[in-house]
């Protein structure tokens, strides 16, 4: 198989994958650095959480970008940035779209607005990365070239599973602290 790597469609498929890789990294450090698991590396993880999020983000406005200039299937900058409005896959290109700004607002508002917003806010805005994770997953699924190919099942088969289990931990751990705090409560209410 002869492919040629630095054709524009290659690019925006390699690129795609990598802001999937990304993305995918910057979430599972975001919930390690919240497992006690992880404790030691709690800096690490931040630091890694943060840096793979704004590194994808540049990554998809280059994805984005090769559209433009792409022979075959160019888009337009309307088609890109109004989801739903272009001619080709017009459904899955708009959840790329979504998912962009989701990805946008989640990382926009943690470096620069978390003081204006308050924590609590913040939190829940924050959370927007979940959905935005899960339409990126649909969007390169469904309308990727690649997607049949067995190494392709395999990244998107393990990003999922490590993204599941790490947001199953976390909740299983916040069960456990909420209920030992509960039970903290009780004793010291006890005469
Ligand atoms: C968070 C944003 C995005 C991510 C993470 C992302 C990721 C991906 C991934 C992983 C693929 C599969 C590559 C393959 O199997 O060939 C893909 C393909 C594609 N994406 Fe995106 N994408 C995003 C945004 C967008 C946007 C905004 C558009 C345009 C509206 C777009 C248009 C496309 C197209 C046309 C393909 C098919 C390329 C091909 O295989 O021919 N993407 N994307």
């Amino acid at each position: 198989m002869n492919i040629d790597w630095l054709s524009t469609w290659s690019l925006i498929r390699i690129s795609g994958f990598l802001a999937y890789f990304l993305f995918t990294l910057s979430i599972a450090a975001g919930l390690m650095n919240r497992l006690s698991l992880f404790k030691k590396q709690k800096p690490l993880m931040l630091e890694l959480h943060k840096l793979s999020g704004w590194i994808g983000m540049l990554t998809v406005v280059f994805h984005a970008t090769l559209l433009l200039v792409d022979s075959y299937m160019p888009y337009t900058i309307f088609e890109i940035l109004i989801p739903f409005s272009s001619e080709n896959d017009p459904f899955f290109s708009g959840l790329g779209t979504i998912s962009f700004y989701f990805f946008l607002v989640t990382l926009g508002t943690s470096d620069f607005f978390i003081k204006a917003l308050g924590r609590t806010l913040w939190k829940k805005i924050h959370f927007l990365v979940i959905p935005a994770w899960i339409l990126m997953v649909l969007h390169g699924i469904i309308i990727g070239t690649d997607s049949a190919q067995p190494w392709a099942a395999f990244i998107y088969g393990s990003g999922t599973v490590l993204v599941i289990m790490l947001l199953v931990f976390r909740y299983v751990e916040g069960l456990l602290e909420s209920t030992g705090n509960n039970k903290r409560k009780i004793v010291k209410k006890t005469p």
